[in-house]
């Protein structure tokens, strides 16, 4: 089984991503996340993306397509995988066919989360995550079960992404409009595009997605 959810920040695919990974033992494949490992090693790649991050912008399509062709080919992965990011530009698009053909694989469906934008501030100012096991929280929809401790791991330390912030957000939107909506289409005409309203509550959603992947 292998999907990409589409959507803008704060959309909510990591948090799905996360819940497909435990229900379906499929992988997420978060590109975010793997240049967040970047910038935390203090590789020449972590430098570059630690500025593109924190301006909103995205990072060139080769290396982000070179990240992923790695990824996919990794044993993990060969279950199927959830892609949390990729592809946000038709180049990117474009690049995931090729490569699935080289792998002899191929898109069970791409879930579009749709979002009212005038949510995401909220749900992105809000968003903190665990800094020993990484499990994701939120000031108001998502706290943990025991003040200031992870429900998962029991980490009394917790950290905030830099790029979450109004005006980082403002250009991560932006770039979501311009570069990776445009996609949509490309996989519309394909039959492969489903919609599942992501404004609904976290377990709505999973149940949105879980219905798709019945009748697939
Ligand atoms: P990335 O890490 O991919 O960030 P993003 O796409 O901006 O998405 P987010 O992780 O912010 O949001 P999400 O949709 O996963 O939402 P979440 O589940 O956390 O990318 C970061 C940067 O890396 C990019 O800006 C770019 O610079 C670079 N980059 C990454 N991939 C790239 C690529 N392919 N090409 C080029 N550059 C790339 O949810 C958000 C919050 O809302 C959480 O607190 C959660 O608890 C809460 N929440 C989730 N669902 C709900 C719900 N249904 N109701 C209420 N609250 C909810």
């Amino acid at each position: 089984m292998n999907l990409i959810l589409l959507g803008p920040p704060g959309a909510g695919k990591g948090t799905q991503a996360k819940r497909l990974e435990s229900a379906h033992g499929v992988v997420q494949l978060s590109t975010g996340d793997m240049l967040r490992a970047a910038v935390a090693s203090g590789s020449a790649l972590g430098q570059q993306a630690k500025k593109v991050m924190e301006a909103g912008q995205l990072m060139p399509d080769d290396i982000i397509i070179r990240m992923i062709e790695a990824r996919i080919g990794e044993p993990d992965a060969k279950r199927g995988f959830v892609l949390d990011g990729f592809p946000r530009t038709e180049a990117q698009a474009v690049a995931l066919d090729e490569m699935l053909g080289r792998h002899g694989r191929s898109l069970l469906a791409v879930i579009e989360l749709g979002v009212d934008e005038a949510a995401l501030i909220e749900r992105i100012s809000g968003r903190f995550t665990c800094a020993k096991c990484g499990a994701g929280y939120h000031d108001k929809f998502q706290r943990p079960q025991r003040e200031g401790v992870c429900d998962k791991c029991g980490g009394t330390e917790f950290v905030r992404r830099k790029d979450d912030n109004a005006e980082t957000l403002r250009a991560r939107l932006e770039a979501y409009r311009a570069q990776t909506a445009p996609i949509i289409p490309y996989y519309r005409n394909r039959g492969l595009l489903q919609r599942v309203d992501g404004m609904a509550a976290p377990d709505d959603v999973t149940r949105q997605i879980e219905a798709i992947l019945a009748s697939a």
